[in-house]
């Protein structure tokens, strides 16, 4: 391997989210932030904006949208028009930019549950409720409930559906037939597709990702993409994303929400690393996949050996594992805060991501092997 996954990076004390909001000694493997350094063609190219070292009002440049559109072509065969892209500082800027421009208060929105949990805080705050289609769970596999999804995509409420493809937190890479079936349930019902493809990038083995916009014109100009190389590059810290609207009514609705929320401009250090992980990043990313499913692997064989009542669902793309611990037979959050208090390991209940989490876990596998191990071991010491 050319780059270096196995280094450790001190992390406690740089104002990190993950690391500082836990206290000393406690292991985080929580939220979706990688514990490894960026691509150093990230680096360098910030170095390069620092140095310079006037930092005035900013545009957005052309490299910009072409490092972008020249990405979804390459790597998921998406023809994007450079016209279609709305830059965004983050996806929840993203989330609240959607529900302005396209709901109203009152409104429902639909969700695939369990659910990113900020799914849920974006249609609250939005002033808008949120309409569950619980996934299926069998035999320890993840699959869409259209009779369900049909009946409530029906309600006369329901104006938007939050689409995480792929899905963070059950780590499912949806199908191209799911994704057309999704898009008839919708599209004959007028509920506008939202597709938040910000896991798109790190997609496991034979699975691939599918762009909801690519299914067809309907797709494209009935649904608003949302994707950042932020996951993919562990670049949250610089706030940079975008939304892809082909439809010009729907761009214009997006463009005049951001624009009321003071959103007028981009930091142009999120640009510049947005364009060298696009333009520079790719050699980095194939060895990030590669090192993220050895630890998704390895936490498999330990689990088998070690402790056989946990079952991980399948991970087709993401470095969020979900695991289902409903043999221990407590409630998810129970377990998590003894985990936290006796072992001093921080991982996230799944009932974080709605009611039908009961029974889950999920644990941030996106670091050194080295803590991997320890995490797996608090676990381990945590319930035998
Ligand atoms: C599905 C999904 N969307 C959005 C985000 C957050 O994106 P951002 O940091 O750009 O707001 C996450 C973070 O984990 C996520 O999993």
């Amino acid at each position: 391997m050319k780059y270096n996954f196995d280094e450790i990076i001190p992390r406690r004390n740089t104002d990190s989210v993950k690391w500082d909001l836990a206290e000393t000694g406690v292991l985080p493997m929580w939220v979706a932030d990688m514990d490894f350094c960026t691509a150093p063609e990230i680096t360098q190219a910030l170095e390069k904006r620092a140095q310079q070292g006037v930092f005035g009002y900013p545009l957005t440049p052309a490299a910009f949208y072409d490092a972008t559109t020249a990405w979804w072509q390459r790597r998921h065969g998406l023809a994007v028009d450079r016209e279609w892209v709305v830059p965004m500082p983050s996806i929840l800027t993203a989330l609240s930019t959607i529900m302005k421009a396209f709901t109203a208060p009152g409104d429902k929105v639909l969700l695939q549950s369990p659910a990113y949990n900020h799914f849920f805080t974006a249609i609250e705050d939005g002033g808008c409720a949120a309409v569950t289609n619980d996934l299926l769970h069998e035999n320890g596999e993840y699959t869409i409930d259209f009779d369900d999804l049909e009946q409530k995509a029906a309600d006369p409420g329901v104006k938007v559906m939050l689409l995480c493809n792929p899905h963070n937190p059950v780590g499912r890479v949806w199908t191209r037939e799911e994704l057309l079936r999704i898009g008839a349930i919708c599209f004959n019902n007028d509920v506008l597709v939202i597709s938040d493809e910000i896991h798109s990038d790190l997609v496991f083995g034979e699975h691939v990702h599918v762009p909801f916009a690519s299914l067809g014109p309907e797709f494209q100009l009935k649904s608003v993409t949302a994707s950042s190389p932020s996951k993919t590059f562990n670049l949250a810290g610089l706030q940079v994303a975008y939304l892809i609207a082909a439809a010009p009514d729907l761009k214009k609705r997006v463009e005049k929400a951001l624009h009321a929320q003071g959103v007028l401009f981009l930091n142009p250090f999120g640009v510049d690393a947005l364009i060298a992980a696009y333009n520079e990043g790719e050699a980095w990313m194939e060895e990030l996949k590669i090192y993220l499913f050895d630890n998704y692997r390895y936490l498999c064989d330990y689990l088998a050996e070690h402790l056989p009542q946990f079952k991980v669902t399948p991970l087709e793309a993401t470095y969020l594992v979900w695991i289902n611990v409903s043999a221990l037979q407590r409630p998810a959050k129970e377990i998590t805060a003894a985990l936290l208090k006796e072992q001093h390991l921080w991982i996230n209940p799944g009932t974080l991501y709605g009611a039908s989490g009961e029974g889950f876990v999920r644990v941030n596998i996106a670091c050194p092997r080295e803590m991997l191990v320890d995490g797996l071991e608090r676990l381990r010491a945590g319930v035998v």
